[in-house]
């Protein structure tokens, strides 16, 4: 399973990201962290030379992301929730896999949608992140196997005081990709 995270800080969606990775270690399950904000990624310009013959011609980090991506069925995005949508991060990562598009390459793949956010459930802010995810997986044809909302996490390590809600959600997950 791939996980991409969706902030650069070592906040609340790379703790929970390395939780979940510690767990798969566990059962010995492979498991990468990609955090494109720490990466050389250029921003996608748009040219559409991908769509003719799926490639593009920036070379930097994407390359190795998009063989990655390739050989993984399991997919999970954590993004931290920005004005109600996902991070620039993870949108410039989501651009730039487009030479995946003409090729159908990621079709059939599954995801696993996560958004964190400081507002509480009921104003609807990490809703509105993880919408914009399975937005993504709806266009791409990906499927969403697993969605969940992490909510009252502003600073960088209030992720923690959610142990049990994590626990809860690696359960599940292990259960969704059969291990
Ligand atoms: C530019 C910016 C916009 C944000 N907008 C929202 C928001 O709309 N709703 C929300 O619940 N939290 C919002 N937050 C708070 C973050 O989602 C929250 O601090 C989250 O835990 C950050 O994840 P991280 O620790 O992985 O970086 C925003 C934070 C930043 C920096």
């Amino acid at each position: 399973m791939l996980i991409i995270v969706g902030s650069r800080r070592d906040g609340n969606s790379l703790k929970l990201a390395k939780k979940i990775k510690s767990a798969f270690d566990n059962i010995r399950l492979h498991t990468e962290i990609i955090v494109p904000g720490n990466q050389k990624i250029h921003i996608c310009t748009g040219c559409m030379d991908c769509d003719r013959d799926g490639i593009c011609g920036f070379t930097d980090d994407m390359k190795s992301n998009i063989e990655k991506i390739k050989n993984e069925k399991d997919i999970l995005f954590i993004t931290p929730t920005r004005w109600n949508i996902l991070s620039g991060d993870l949108k410039i990562f989501m651009d730039r896999l487009n030479p995946l598009f003409s090729t159908r390459g990621l079709k059939g793949k599954n995801m696993i949608a996560v958004s964190i956010g400081a507002k509480s459930d009921d104003l609807y802010s990490t809703e509105a992140a993880l919408t914009s995810l399975i937005s993504f997986a709806e266009a791409s044809g990906m499927n969403v196997i697993l969605d969940k909302k992490f909510n009252n996490c502003l600073n960088s390590d209030d992720i923690l005081s959610q142990q049990t809600e994590i626990d809860n959600f690696i359960n599940e997950l292990k259960n969704k990709i059969n291990c």
